[in-house]
């Protein structure tokens, strides 16, 4: 285990005022790029991507180069020591030593996790399986953020694949801070969110819905966020044939919208968004990814503690997510996109959420599991 270097797993690794301070920062690098254009001189940044990019890979390069730094890494797990066999925690041990900040992409949910044990110097998570994608969601908040003028009191509507969708799992974790959030989840009953995402929001008394039909929801929307079903994601090939065209939005489906609907998109979309609706002014999907290299660069900042940057708050970002005891030993993660399925002697680790239940959490991938301790 290293030396305590601030990380970004999860979007609930920076706190809520840590997130408007990096849109505030994406703000004024947008009001004055020159300013912020040698902030990272001497600086490297490392994007480690096993599973295929654009966006992220890209929009994390183009930030680092924007702030003056350089970049190395790779873009497929075939092109590294990975193909080979070498594990997610050998890897980071050895990249750690010729870069200062690590972006990370894993098909395996919980791998930006591990991989952050093991390095000493900060690592982001650029998407781990169908788990979280925290700098998509930074995007997205600022995407919404600009379009709205405020995060507080909008009815999103989710809709797609809301199981595997990693962007969905931050976007609403991260709503969840905002005030008259409601969600209406619009998704296949295959392709729900899962049990720990709707527990969660439960218990923390969330106003949501969960529909299976798109057109209905759409006239109370301020935010329409669609994703793609995603194939990669699928153990059972048939199961994404049937699935795969569950929802399109087309301009006949917006009559009834908001004039100010935003609709959003982390991108690729296959065929779930007609490309005739890029026409139209509440297409927000391509301004998100702008958003996200100036939520990047501002992170990228954050984490270096460099200049342009607030310091980091790390007494506040403890208070608001205090360590739980970890249990080992007392059985398997039931998720068999699990890290702990595949990297080399690392234990199923877990925290106790219902003890009456014996309901426990993977601390790798948050399945939910009842096990008898
Ligand atoms: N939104 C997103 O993660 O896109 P890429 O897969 O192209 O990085």
């Amino acid at each position: 285990m290293k030396k305590n270097i601030r990380s970004v797993i999860d979007i609930l690794d920076l706190s809520k005022r840590e997130v408007e301070e990096l849109m505030d920062t994406a703000d004024a690098i947008e009001a004055d790029p020159a300013a912020f254009s040698e902030v990272c001189k001497h600086k490297q940044l490392a994007t480690l991507f096993f599973e295929p990019s654009t966006r992220t890979r890209l929009s994390f390069e183009s930030a680092m180069l924007s702030l003056g730094g350089s970049v190395l890494g790779f873009s497929s797990a075939n092109s590294s020591s990975a193909a080979k066999g070498e594990s997610v925690s050998d890897t980071i041990e050895v990249v750690s030593n010729y870069a200062d900040i690590i972006a990370m992409r894993h098909p395996r949910e919980g791998a930006a996790f591990v991989a952050s044990q093991h390095s000493n110097v900060p690592v982001i998570n650029a998407g781990d399986g169908g788990h979280f994608h925290p700098t998509q969601t930074l995007a997205d908040l600022l995407c919404i953020r600009r379009k709205k003028g405020k995060l507080d009191g909008l009815t999103i509507g989710i809709c797609g694949d809301l199981k595997y969708g990693r962007t969905v799992h931050s976007l609403i974790d991260a709503m969840q801070r905002y005030e008259g959030t409601r969600y209406v989840l619009i998704s296949p009953k295959e392709l729900r969110l899962p049990a720990y995402m709707t527990d969660k929001l439960r218990a923390e008394g969330a106003d949501f819905e969960e529909k299976l039909e798109l057109e209905s929801a759409i006239p109370e929307l301020d935010v329409l966020y669609m994703t793609r079903i995603q194939k990669e994601r699928f153990e059972d090939e048939a199961e994404y044939q049937r699935l795969k065209d569950s929802y399109v939005l087309t301009i006949d489906k917006l009559e009834h919208a908001k004039k100010d609907l935003c609709i959003m998109h982390p991108l690729p979309r296959v065929n779930e968004i007609s490309v005739k609706v890029d026409e139209d002014e509440r297409a927000c999907y391509f301004y998100e990814t702008y958003c996200g290299k100036q939520m990047r660069m501002a992170l990228i900042m954050k984490l270096l503690g460099l200049s342009g940057a607030a310091p980091l708050c790390e007494e506040e970002h403890k208070a608001e997510k205090a360590p739980a005891k970890i249990y080992e030993g007392i059985g398997e993660c039931p998720n068999n996109a699990c890290i702990s399925k595949t990297e080399q002697e690392l234990p199923a680790r877990f925290e106790l959420v219902d003890e009456k239940e014996h309901i426990y959490r993977c601390i790798y991938c948050d399945a939910l599991v009842k096990l008898e301790s």
